[in-house]
């Protein structure tokens, strides 16, 4: 079950209106909206305040910490560039940052190897630009563009652009964030046994993989090194992606806290032979652009990402991670809301009913950026009805100025009639 669409006017995607940027649409329809040129279907279920996000690039924007930290990362790459040419190896790295956001459930998860049953194909974590047979979304990670690249006949590439997903709402969390993707494939002779007239190389070799291992192991410790210093501590664990074979996550050690910062993995058999390079083996990583800037320049919210007060951007200069000022702390208003579930209840698999990232979602479209958090802080089933009932606060709070108790009483007024009308619960 599609939600309906809540705000129903067209904007154009990469307009650079000066507008406050914290302020929703609310005006009546008209057009329909356009995501990156591509008008949504009547059933898609990508909010107006989402639509106006994807597209603005902010990694591509000058002196924005996003394009600071992509640049960083994209000087490595140029740096292991060099240093495999010193040792006649090739790792020419091109860099795509405008491939189109809006992509084929194919490229998002079936070239992924994604299981049809994965939650991230939900309509309750993924948006759908044209949800019927032409199975449009919102990428919801930037290896959807790994298959493209591989087959383009690309073999060592960096990827980065704006991903969506529906998700719950706290400082760390917005619905439009960026990521970068690296991959790197290498030529048979650069493997173990390969190379020469050898017939019986076996790129998947445990000596071939363990190569790939290493070589993607050493190079993104290095680009760890490089953004958070020399003699910083990184651990590795083991993780889990169906597109990877092995998986696995790299944590560092940063102000007192492990982080993680990105995952990673050699690159799935299936997924090479699919791209015509069953001959060879390669390695692949995927990070979040906005998760390390948010501790590298110490931005406490990843609203401010998309800020357009001067306060904000003027503080950051291409090349120079540096401590951010906080300019405002502006005062937070917590309003509670509590109501019963409709009765076909939980969603929480994805299917009909209700389902969290709907309630987010309607919040957002009334309050926008000035919603800071939203957390559940109670939940019960009614002893005798076996109804379920849930409360919710939601804390809102402007980056810029501060709200009045009659803006927040208005906002949060309209969240009740949308828990309502909009979500079919029963609001207490
Ligand atoms: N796409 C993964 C994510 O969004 C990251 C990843 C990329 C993992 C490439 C392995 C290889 O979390």
């Amino acid at each position: 079950m599609f939600l309906r669409r809540i705000v129903r006017q067209a904007r154009p995607f990469s307009s650079s209106r000066a507008v406050d940027a914290a302020m929703p649409s609310t005006s009546p329809a008209t057009r329909p909206l356009i995501v990156a040129g591509v008008p949504l279907s009547a059933d898609s279920n990508v909010p107006a305040a989402v639509a106006d996000k994807v597209g603005r690039n902010l990694h591509l924007s000058r002196h924005h910490p996003l394009n600071i930290i992509k640049t960083i990362i994209e000087d490595h790459f140029r740096e292991v560039e060099r240093d495999a040419a010193r040792v006649g190896q090739r790792a020419e790295f091109r860099f795509f940052d405008d491939m189109c956001p809006v992509v084929t459930t194919k490229a998002c998860f079936d070239d992924l190897l994604t299981p049809k049953d994965h939650v991230s194909r939900s309509v309750s974590d993924t948006y759908y630009v044209c949800p019927g047979e032409r199975q449009l979304v919102l990428r919801t990670h930037t290896s959807a563009h790994q298959n493209e690249l591989m087959q383009a006949g690309h073999r060592s590439f960096l990827a980065s652009g704006d991903v969506s997903r529906r998700d719950e709402i706290d400082s760390s969390h917005y619905p439009c964030f960026h990521q970068m993707e690296g991959v790197h494939v290498f030529d048979p002779e650069e493997l173990p046994g390969g190379g020469g007239e050898n017939a019986s190389f076996d790129p998947t070799s445990p000596e071939a993989v363990l190569h790939c291992e290493e070589h993607l192991k050493r190079t993104l410790e290095g680009l760890v090194r490089k953004l958070f210093g020399e003699d910083c501590e990184m651990r590795w664990g083991v993780d889990d992606f169906p597109f990877t074979d092995p998986s696995f996550e790299l944590e560092v050690f940063f102000r007192g806290d492990w982080l993680e910062v990105l995952g990673c993995g050699v690159v799935h058999r299936e997924i090479l032979q699919n791209c015509g390079l069953a001959h060879t083996n390669g390695w692949a990583f995927g990070l979040g652009l906005e998760r390390l800037a948010m501790v590298l320049f110490q931005i406490p919210d990843i609203r401010l990402f998309w800020s357009e007060d001067p306060r904000f951007l003027e503080q950051f200069t291409d090349g120079e991670v540096k401590r951010f000022r906080p300019f405002s702390k502006y005062p937070p208003c917590y309003k509670d809301v509590s109501f019963w579930l409709p009765a076909e209840g939980g969603g929480g698999d994805g299917g009909p009913g209700f389902h969290e990232n709907d309630l987010f979602e309607q919040i957002r479209a009334v309050g926008g950026d000035m919603v800071e958090a939203v957390e559940k802080i109670d939940e019960f089933i009614h002893p005798k009805t076996q109804r379920k009932s849930q409360a919710y606060r939601i804390t809102w709070r402007h980056m810029s100025r501060t709200l009045t108790d009659a803006e927040v009483d208005k906002m949060q007024f309209e969240v009740r009639d949308r828990i309502g009308e909009e979500l079919g619960c029963e609001v207490r």
